[in-house]
C-alpha cells in the first residue's frame, strides 16, 4: 500500500521548553524513557512535569507508555492513576538476562514500563503482536497467542558491536509498542531520544515521530541510524528532519508536528 513517508522529526534541545510546544491532543502514542538520576524526590517531580504534558497532548484515545525504575514505579503508578485520572492498562516486566551482579541481594534482570492510556477509546493491535502459541489445544487462535506482559528480549549490545547509547532500548520493545498501540500515518512522540530507536523504528513502520534529545552529540548517531533503517519492514522510508531552530507555527507550537 502507497503511503506518504512518515514525518521524522528530531529537536536537539531540552524537553522542559520544547514539549510545552507541543500542540494539544495532537499525538497518539508517547513513549517516555526519561533519565533518571536516583534522586528519587527529583527525579518524580520531573515526572510529573512530564505527566501534566503528556495528559495535554495526548489524543483522546492516545496512549503513554514509560520505561521506570523498580523505586519509583510505585508512585508513578499512584501518579498516573490517581492525579492524571489516566487509566491503567499494563504493568509490562521487560525482562532480560544480562546485568551487573549483586553479591547481597537478587541480581536486577528486568525494567518496569507502565501502560496507561488517557481513555478506553484506544488502539490495541492484538493481530499484530501475536506469537507463536506454546501449546497446541483446540482453543488456541491460529493467529498466535498475545505476547503477555513479560517481554524477553536481550539488551542492545548484543546486538551491536558498539552500544550507541547506554541507555538504548531494544529495538523489538518499541516495535512491539508501536505496533500496539498507534497506526500508519499515527503521530509518536519521544521525549527522550537518545540513540533514536523510536525514530528509526517509528520510520520503518510508517508512524509519524517527534523526538527530543539534549545531547547534540546524538544528532549525528541518530541520523545514521536511520539513515541505515535494517529492520525489513513494510515501511523503509529514508527520511529525517532535524529541527535546530524549533520553528514554531503562529500559535507558538513546534511547526513539524502540526501534521
Ligand atoms: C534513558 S535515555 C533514552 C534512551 C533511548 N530510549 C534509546 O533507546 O536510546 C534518556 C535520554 O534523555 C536525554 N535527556 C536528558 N535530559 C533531557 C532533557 N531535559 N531534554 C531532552 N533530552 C534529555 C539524555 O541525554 C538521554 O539521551
Amino acid at each position: 500500500m502507497n503511503r506518504p513517508a512518515p514525518k521524522i522529526d528530531l529537536h536537539i534541545g531540552d524537553a522542559f521548553i520544547l514539549w510545552p510546544k507541543i500542540k494539544d491532543a495532537s499525538i497518539d502514542l508517547i513513549i517516555l524513557d526519561p533519565p533518571y538520576s536516583g534522586d528519587h524526590h527529583q527525579d518524580i517531580n520531573n515526572c510529573q512535569h512530564w505527566f501534566d504534558q503528556a495528559k495535554r497532548c495526548l489524543k483522546n484515545s492516545g496512549t503513554l507508555y514509560i520505561f521506570t525504575t523498580q523505586k519509583i514505579a510505585p508512585y508513578l503508578f499512584i501518579l498516573l492513576e490517581k492525579t492524571y485520572n489516566m487509566l491503567f492498562n499494563n504493568w509490562i516486566t521487560w525482562h532480560y538476562t544480562q546485568g551487573p551482579g549483586k553479591t547481597k541481594g537478587f541480581s536486577v534482570r528486568h525494567q518496569d514500563i507502565l501502560m496507561f492510556t488517557k481513555s478506553n477509546t484506544y488502539n490495541f493491535n492484538i493481530d499484530a503482536i501475536r506469537v507463536p502459541q506454546k501449546s497446541e489445544r483446540s482453543t488456541n487462535n491460529p493467529n498466535g497467542a498475545n505476547p503477555g506482559d513479560v517481554w524477553q528480549f536481550h539488551k542492545p549490545k548484543n546486538n551491536h558491536k558498539t552500544l550507541l547509547h547506554h541507555h538504548e532500548k531494544p529495538e523489538r520493545i518499541i516495535e512491539r509498542i508501536i505496533l500496539t498501540s498507534s497506526n500508519p500515518g499515527d503521530n509518536i512522540l519521544d521525549p527522550f531520544a537518545g540513540s533514536g530507536t523510536t525514530l528509526k523504528v517509528a520510520q520503518a513502520l510508517g508512524r509519524n515521530c517527534t523526538g527530543f534529545e539534549i545531547e547534540p552529540k546524538m544528532q549525528d548517531i541518530i541520523a545514521t541510524r536511520l539513515s541505515e533503517c535494517d529492520l525489513n519492514l513494510e515501511y523503509n522510508n529514508k527520511h529525517m528532519t532535524i529541527r535546530e531552530n524549533h520553528q514554531t507555527n503562529p500559535n507558538g507550537e513546534l511547526f513539524p508536528i502540526e501534521l
